[in-house]
């Protein structure tokens, strides 16, 4: 009964869906075919589980307007198949709804299936359980790997078949890929890694989508499978496969960041010069790692220790905001290229050279030239003389002539605004001054054997120390580690000096000793094995040694990552030293012996307890958690292991909302029962390496332009809008403070566009906006003619046109956007000799 209510239903909607016309999609030496086309493939990483489903249609008309016609993501195995064969693809794990948003807009998918992404996502993407199944090895020949990975593929390919996304069956899907970067690592999996590429090729195409599969940095690809870069620069890749289109599937457009790391930044102008060096030497595909970072949302960030932003300073930033000046000035090289697809994609090439790394790239095709003129010196600007016509193109930039004639974009020329984002007081507080939550608070307690010994909820007591996520699954980022064991009075080990010795493989240890605190203490500069040392005061009798053991995200990267350990690998002993004053008359007053006594404790009888009291109570979800008593008086601060409560009013508007953690330490934090990730504000970004100036000029890597020296690494939390009830005060914040913090100046504030600037060329349209209905309120500053300054400081030049100012005001005040033409017909003549620029400041 129900699957013909199903069918009729599915039949009524296939009824009235529009019809969608199967793609053909094939490749050449040249380019991706569709429908015998060859396409510039303009694409950005935006990984579904990374924001909610509210946010997707957004995020994705944002792509689109940006000028991409492509949107790439992963598939999260761990996500979708968090216990072995239960599958969930509800809420942001809905990839067919993700896919769909993204046919609806226009645009083509490409699906990444993995199902190992890296992606610093925790175990890269693998189920902790997989690495629990006996005899298994993982990503080589290894029969009982290659069945569960075949067996998610074939639950996503099915799906993906099912819903007809495919763009053979008119779907979005016009590429999809298969493993990730096994090149890099294949020489850790020895003549088995050999045999698994192969393997995977077959798979792939077993599955017969109708759409090309790639492998990305393989470069042993088996044919058919398109081996494709990924980098910072891929102008100089070549497939190995002479048949292969030029393709980038992973073009990082600034970095990740970790916990006590600074923000990484990748300016907009050397990531234009990489595009556009790839479109001049060859390239038809090119895609954004990431065009939207987002948010590692629970526990879904890798490393270990990738902060729960993975904003990736990308064109869109982690809330969805427009990252500007990147995304305009991107836009506007994307629907360049486009404008150029036939040329390019068609075009007989030849190439000029200059010297001093300077080249002409000519495109011809039926009686039409385009050009790039590109110039790779970081320091020095080039002229140079083409077709009897002299042209400067910067350092480290590229000049797009679509004629070969009139330059239309040079990489390193920025005409798009640069916005300041700045964070707002939540506006339905009625500006309550100061701008306090109430809190209540409840202890989490920490772990003890009663009376009789046993440890209550325990889940196993084995004579060995045992491998964290080996016995949590993974479920919880912790696990106790419990011993005892008997003192007798005249033991040495009960002397003054007393310590305990811990080996960790990481993350976080804390240590309690007969119910008391002894120390906690977490890795750092990425050294995850460390020795945790604190003295001791022993009881005669029994005693107890509880361990609190931390895991910050999983590895996701590298040869083998997967038995990367974590948790008390040991040895675990207690040091007792005495000094043997018998033997001090012998030996003399400077000369005494100290004596060690080590007691091991890793063979010892160790009980094990998953996760913390808290979260079984599910004290985070506001359904569970008014069950237990919570106190409102005497608010703990600077105290480990308290849970805290709080309500709060949605903010009012359309701009995302974000929470300032200010205060706290490290833990978890939870609104209306969705996790919004683990916080570490304790841990401050290190002091080193951050400028205030950035050259775009010169290869890029990560450790180049960077902010947020000495700060916490991360200060504020996306809470997306689904997240929240519009209604009245009816929103609940949780978190489980875990170092010891202070909830009093945390607060709920809203990001948006505060003011903008620009500096435009003549001959350009500038868009100026504001955003989320907010409007320009003032223009700061304008001058057309010779502006000189940057950004809150643009002072006029020698020239300028005395009308341009009013002309602005009138077209933007009381506006959200408006569109400038830079022009001395729209602003009004300057009487300067050299091209006008306008340079404007606008208040939103
Ligand atoms: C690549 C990997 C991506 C991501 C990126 C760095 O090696 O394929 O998944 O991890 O590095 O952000």
């Amino acid at each position: 009964m129900a699957s013909s209510i199903f069918l009729l239903i599915s039949a009524f909607f296939l009824f009235i869906t529009l019809p969608s016309f199967a793609l053909n999609v094939s490749h050449d030496g040249r380019a991706i075919t569709i429908d015998g086309e060859r396409r510039i493939l303009l694409s950005g990483s935006i990984h579904y589980p990374r924001s909610t489903p509210g946010m997707w249609p957004s995020l994705i008309k944002k792509a689109k307007e940006g000028g991409l016609n492509t949107i790439e993501t992963y598939v999260f195995w761990n996500a979708h198949e968090a216990q072995r064969r239960q599958y969930d693809f509800s809420g942001n794990l809905d990839l067919v709804r993700f896919l769909k948003t993204v046919q609806d807009e226009g645009l083509y998918a490409v699906l990444r299936i993995g199902p190992y992404v890296c992606a610093e996502w925790n175990y890269g993407g693998f189920p902790v359980w997989l690495h629990n199944i006996p005899g298994i090895k993982f990503r080589t020949k290894n029969d009982v790997f290659m069945n569960e990975m075949s067996n998610f593929t074939t639950v996503i390919v099915d799906m993906m078949k099912h819903e007809n996304l495919f763009a053979s069956q008119g779907g979005p899907i016009i590429i999809s890929q298969i493993e990730n970067e096994y090149g890099n690592v294949i020489g850790s999996y020895g003549n088995d890694g050999k045999e698994y590429v192969q393997w995977c090729a077959n798979l792939a195409q077993s599955y017969q989508t109708g759409v090309p599969w790639v492998m990305c940095q393989q470069s042993d690809a088996p044919s058919p499978m398109i081996n494709t870069c990924n980098g910072w620069y891929c102008d100089q890749f070549t497939p190995n496969n002479p048949n292969s289109p030029k393709m980038w599937t992973e073009n990082w457009t600034g970095w990740y960041k970790g916990w006590g790391l600074q923000d990484p930044h990748r300016t907009v102008e050397d990531l234009a010069y990489a595009v556009a060096r790839f479109f001049q030497y060859g390239g038809t595909f090119q895609n954004y790692y990431m065009y939207h970072g987002g948010t590692n949302f629970g526990r879904t960030s890798g490393g270990p220790y990738i902060t729960t932003s993975y904003d990736y300073d990308a064109p869109l930033d982690e809330y969805g905001n427009l990252n500007q000046p990147k995304w305009g000035h991107l836009k506007q090289l994307h629907l360049l290229l486009r404008s150029m697809e036939k040329v390019l994609t068609h075009g007989s090439v030849r190439s000029i050279e200059y010297g001093n790394m300077t080249t002409a790239t000519i495109y011809s095709y039926e009686g039409k030239s385009s050009c790039f003129f590109g110039n790779g010196n970081a320091e020095n600007d080039a002229t140079i003389n083409f077709e009897n016509t002299m042209y400067t193109v910067p350092a480290w930039s590229v000049s797009i002539l679509p004629d070969c004639f009139t330059e239309v974009y040079n990489t390193a020329k920025v005409n798009s605004q640069t916005s300041v984002m700045v964070k707002k007081g939540n506006a339905a507080d009625d500006f309550e001054e100061p701008y306090v939550l109430k809190w209540q608070w409840r202890d989490e307690g920490f772990e003890h054997s009663n009376k009789n010994g046993l440890v209550e909820d325990s889940l196993m007591t084995v004579e060995q120390l045992l491998e964290q996520k080996a016995v949590t699954n993974d479920t919880s980022d912790y696990l106790w580690y419990i011993t005892s064991f008997n003192v007798k009075n005249n033991d040495p080990i009960l002397g003054k000096d007393t310590t305990l010795q811990v080996n960790t493989a990481g993350h976080i240890i804390h240590a309690f000793v007969n119910g008391r605190h002894v120390g906690s203490q977490y890795a750092q500069n990425g050294k995850y094995n460390f020795t945790f040392e604190r003295k001791i005061k022993l009881n005669i009798g029994r005693n107890e040694i509880a361990l609190l053991s931390v895991t910050v995200g999983l590895p996701n990267y590298g040869g083998n990552f997967d038995l990367v350990q974590t948790g008390i690998s040991g040895p675990v002993n207690v040091v007792g030293r005495e000094r043997l004053d018998d033997l001090t008359q012998k030996l003399g007053d400077e000369k005494y012996i100290i004596q060690e006594v080590t007691k091991e404790l890793a063979f010892n009888k160790w009980t094990y307890k998953i996760g913390l009291r808290g979260e079984r109570q599910q004290l985070h979800d506001p359904v569970h958690s008014h069950r237990w008593r919570w106190f409102g008086d005497n608010l703990p601060t600077s105290k480990m292991f308290v849970w805290y409560k709080t309500t709060f009013k949605a903010p009012t508007g359309s701009d995302p909302v974000v929470v300032d953690l200010m205060g706290l330490g490290k833990g978890h934090a939870w609104v209306n029962g969705h996790s919004i990730g683990r916080y570490w504000l304790s841990y401050l970004a290190s002091e080193d390496g951050c400028s205030s100036t950035c050259d775009y000029r010169g290869t890029y890597s990560n450790s180049k332009c960077m902010t947020n020296c000495g700060k916490p690494s991360q200060r504020w939390y996306h809470v997306p809008r689904d997240f929240l009830n519009a209604d009245d005060n009816n929103n609940t914040l949780v978190v489980f403070e875990e170092f010891g913090g202070n909830p009093w100046n945390v607060k709920f504030q809203t990001v948006t566009v505060g003011s903008a600037c620009a500096n435009a060329y003549e001959g350009n349209t500038l868009e100026l906006s504001c955003q989320g209905g907010n409007v320009v309120s003032q223009i700061r500053f304008a001058s057309f003619g010779s502006p000189n300054g940057a950004c809150g400081s643009f002072g006029a030049g020698q020239c300028e046109s005395p009308s341009a100012l009013s002309t602005i005001q009138k077209a933007c005040i009381g506006k959200e956007r408006c569109s400038i033409d830079v022009s001395e017909s729209y602003l009004g003549p300057t009487g300067c000799k050299e091209t006008n620029r306008l340079a404007v400041e606008i208040i939103c």
